[in-house]
């Protein structure tokens, strides 16, 4: 099937006498990447849906606004909810919200009344009145407890659904409705937020849930949630006194996962080199286009971010056979880690699809800007697509932008290319793809999968999120100082929209 896929546009390309346009290295290329995005944007978007209750055919006897990891139930077993995944879903689903697609709405209500619910389940975490519950990974789909052993507490949970509530808050607010944020999405956010402020600063699990330390994923999103979460606070005439105090902080501690031409995403000992999929999804999710490309919060467009884009990258391209032969500066299959085995040690889709977002993102920002600069810290990346790439500040009249722009972009959309040459005929996203064919592995149609198709697809087209106010929370600290702030835990109480 994946064979027969890609040798049809050859059979039609040569026998039109066009030139077989190609992919890095000499891939040939299956589908104009515009068609194929439209087609799978759609299959992304009913695939996300599927798997969202209570009526997702993915999701059967989940609760309203409940989303399952996948449907897959052995196998791996993924038939839970967790706060993670559920959150960036929701994230890329209210974005679309309100980019126009109300349909939406029903079920974003859905999802915030049923994270209402989950905030006061007791679970092995802890419960609410000291918030330790709230930093559960997953629940049953029904919104029970999961009593198993698991990695646990994921400090990361909290931050991202506080984000994903502010967007849908600010949303609101902007429409005149500040009493329903006020009773049906601020008490929720407050328990997170405060959550955030006051347990930030001791170890927890990472976003794949295998290694206990410090994680720049976690630590990038809590920042985010403090920043945009004082100023959320401030709409609404309430404070949040631990996102003031701590925020700096957060962001202190954030500069230590740099090493100089990386970022090290999980401190502590992991016994791996650090290049993860972890720092790529740390900034497309606090990717913020109104900001500068600023090092300090590791924004898409940084010198740091782009030196760490082709550190990450380049550690896959001999780690999987698919790649052979694809040199630095075409895209390659990306996973979570090099040294990754679980399920196979693959490619992931959605690796692979955030590596084409955070260049997206970098674009929207140079161009929003005005400018591109290549620091020596970025000139790596750069001469792996423009071998003559130099040192400099270069304005978007300049041909040099409108080179190193043009070859940013063809690199970015040969990420998407590839996840198009991985992707059976039926458009189904599964977890991973195989590390030497290229076919679908493990969870079937995975939630974070399609849910990363709809923003890269986004990105590319210039869709963004609004500001988290970036610019006004990336100052830093000349001295780190651990941290702390005791907060306030109250019982949500039901909610009617
Ligand atoms: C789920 O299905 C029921 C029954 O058809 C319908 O009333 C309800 O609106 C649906 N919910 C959503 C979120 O679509
Ligand atoms: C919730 O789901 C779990 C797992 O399927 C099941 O064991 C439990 O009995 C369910 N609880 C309720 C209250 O339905
Ligand atoms: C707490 O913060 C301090 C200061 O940034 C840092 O040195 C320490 O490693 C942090 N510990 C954890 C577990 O976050
Ligand atoms: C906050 O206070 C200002 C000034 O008193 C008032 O105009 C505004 O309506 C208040 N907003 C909310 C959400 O209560
Ligand atoms: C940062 O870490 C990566 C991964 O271990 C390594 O390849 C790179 O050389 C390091 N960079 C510096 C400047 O130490
Ligand atoms: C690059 O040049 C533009 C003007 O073309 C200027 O606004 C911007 O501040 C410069 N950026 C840097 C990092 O020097
Ligand atoms: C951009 O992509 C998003 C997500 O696929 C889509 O909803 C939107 O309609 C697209 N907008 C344009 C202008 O193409």
């Amino acid at each position: 099937m994946f064979f027969e896929k890609i040798l049809v546009p050859c059979l039609i390309s040569s026998a039109i006498g066009l030139a077989s346009p190609t992919i890095g290295h000499g891939i040939k290329k299956r589908a104009d990447i515009d068609s194929f995005i439209t087609t799978e944007g759609a299959i992304a978007y009913k695939g996300t849906l599927a798997n969202i209750g209570p009526n997702g055919t993915g999701a059967p006897g989940a609760s309203a606004g409940i989303v399952v990891a996948s449907p897959s139930k052995t196998d791996p077993d993924y038939f839970y909810t967790w706060t993670r995944d559920s959150a960036l879903t929701f994230t890329a689903l209210i974005e679309r919200f309100i980019a126009g697609d109300s349909s939406l709405k029903t079920l974003i209500e859905q999802y915030i009344t049923a994270q209402e619910h989950l905030q006061t389940v007791d679970n092995p975490s802890g419960g609410l009145s000291d918030g330790t519950g709230l930093a559960e990974p997953k629940f049953y789909v029904n919104m029970t407890a999961f009593t198993g052993a698991w990695g646990r507490p994921q400090r990361d949970g909290p931050a991202l659904r506080a984000s994903a509530l502010i967007a849908y808050g600010n949303y609101l607010i902007s429409q005149g409705s500040e009493s329903l944020v006020l009773s049906n999405i601020w008490p929720v956010v407050e328990n997170d937020l405060s959550y955030v402020a006051q347990y930030w600063n001791q170890t927890g699990f990472d976003l794949w849930e295998e290694v206990e330390g410090s994680s720049f994923f976690t630590i990038a999103s809590q920042h985010k949630a403090l920043v945009e979460g004082n100023t959320f606070a401030t709409s609404l005439n309430k404070s949040c006194d631990g996102c003031v105090s701590q925020a700096p902080l957060v962001l202190c501690f954030l500069q230590s996962f740099w090493n100089g031409s990386a970022v090290i995403s999980n401190l502590g000992s992991s016994g791996r080199s650090g290049l993860d999929a972890n720092s790529v999804l740390g900034s497309i999710h606090t990717f913020d286009p109104s900001a500068a490309c600023d090092d300090a919060t590791f924004q898409p467009c940084s010198s740091r971010a782009l030196s760490n884009h082709k550190v990450y990258v380049d550690s896959f391209r001999a780690v999987y056979s698919i790649n052979s032969g694809i040199e630095a500066g075409s895209a390659a299959s990306v996973g979570r880690y090099p040294e990754d085995s679980y399920q196979g040690g693959n490619p992931w889709y959605l690796c692979t699809l955030a590596a084409a977002e955070q260049l997206y993102d970098a674009i929207y920002q140079w161009s929003k800007q005005g400018s591109l600069t290549i620091t020596t810290t970025s000139l790596p990346f750069f001469q792996d697509l423009v071998s003559d790439a130099a040192v400099g500040n270069y304005s978007s009249s300049s041909t040099t932008y409108k080179s190193l722009t043009s070859a940013v972009k063809t690199y970015a959309d040969g990420f998407v290319s590839l996840v198009e040459k991985y992707t059976p005929t039926d458009g189904a996203l599964a977890e991973q793809y195989g590390r030497d064919d290229g076919s679908p592995l493990s969870a079937a149609d995975l939630t974070w999968s399609y849910a990363s198709f709809l923003t890269a697809a986004a990105r590319r087209n210039g869709t963004v999120p609004a500001s988290w106010g970036e610019s006004s929370g990336n100052d830093v600290p000349s001295a780190c100082s651990s941290g702390s702030a005791s907060g306030t835990y109250v019982t949500p109480t039901a909610t009617s929209w």
